[in-house]
């Protein structure tokens, strides 16, 4: 499996706060199944003022410290860039960092307000040829609110990367809900850790695998961790690429529009789904699947 976001350089952002740690991390990588692992340190300003530069630098030096201890996992530069209004320029310029130097780009917006002119900090990227991956939608607390404006990204071109550990519930039963809830709608392109240490935020993507597998079957899963992740590694356009599992009866769901059932019932996903409110919907679309399939 290949992993593409996750905090394990030392001592630069909130993930592995030194050297022995970020060791931890990486034998957790490979017990874990991982081989290769992008190095996406937060780059916020104001907060963690990380360039593209340092971070290059810093994955040298940690590559370096792997190899002398002989675990075998390969770090590739990237990061974790906070969304602003100049991300093409500072792309441009090497300040902020693209997956091992693709066209594809991880942008975390905030997580407690959804930024203005979101949609076109996001398009603009999409016009100057890179392909922007929206980190973790599932854990933002306004995406009920912008599940629309989300869906017009992802039918746009932008990717969409959900966490491992909020299929588990390790977010809150409010990002398992989302995580699940894209999944079966088709918007999901990548699994990823957002690790951020071995043992709180642990590397977790074989648990995130199987549980996704659980939902849209063995080969998407296989796609989340691996065949996408490696199409990034390439850089790949997107059309090479096998799109996500897209459940038929989602096709039609427009503008967070609730649908019915195949049979006129009640709706697979509703219109105004609560965090609080969503274990009673939770994993509906998926019995119902079993249930046609059967
Ligand atoms: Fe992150």
């Amino acid at each position: 499996m290949i992993d593409l976001h996750c905090h394990i350089l030392p001592g630069i952002d909130d993930g592995a706060p030194d050297l022995p740690a970020a060791l931890d991390m990486a034998r957790a990588f490979v017990a874990d199944g991982v081989s290769v692992v992008a190095c996406t340190p937060h780059i916020v300003p104001g907060l963690y003022h990380n360039t593209g530069p340092g971070i290059r630098r810093a994955v040298a030096g940690l590559q370096s410290e792997l190899d002398r201890e002989g675990i075998p996992l390969r770090l590739v530069p990237g990061a974790d860039n906070h969304v602003t209004p100049d991300c093409v320029a500072k792309l441009g310029t090497g300040e902020l960092l693209a997956l091992a130097d693709s066209r594809y780009v991880l942008i975390e917006p905030p997580h407690h307000v959804a930024p203005q002119r979101l949609e076109t900090v996001f398009f603009d990227l999409l016009t100057a040829g890179y392909v922007p991956i929206l980190t973790h939608p599932e854990r933002l607390r306004w995406i009920e609110a912008q599940y629309t404006a989300i869906q017009r990204l992802a039918r746009a071109g932008v990717w969409m990367q959900i966490t491992a550990g909020s299929l588990a519930g390790a977010f809150g039963s409010g990002a398992q809900y989302w995580a699940e809830r894209m999944l079966d709608e088709g918007w999901v392109q990548v699994l990823a850790t957002d690790a951020h240490d071995a043992r709180r935020r642990h590397p977790d993507l074989g648990r995130g695998r199987a549980l996704a597998a659980r939902r849209v079957g063995e080969q998407e899963a296989r796609h989340l961790v691996l065949t996408r992740p490696s199409a990034v590694l390439d850089n790949l356009a997107p059309a090479e690429v096998p799109r996500p599992v897209h459940d038929d009866r989602f096709s039609e769901v427009t503008d967070g529009e609730a649908r019915s059932g195949p049979t006129g019932g009640d709706p697979i996903w509703p219109r105004r789904a609560s965090p609080a409110g969503a274990g009673g919907v939770r994993g509906i679309a998926g019995r119902l699947r079993r249930l046609l399939a059967g």
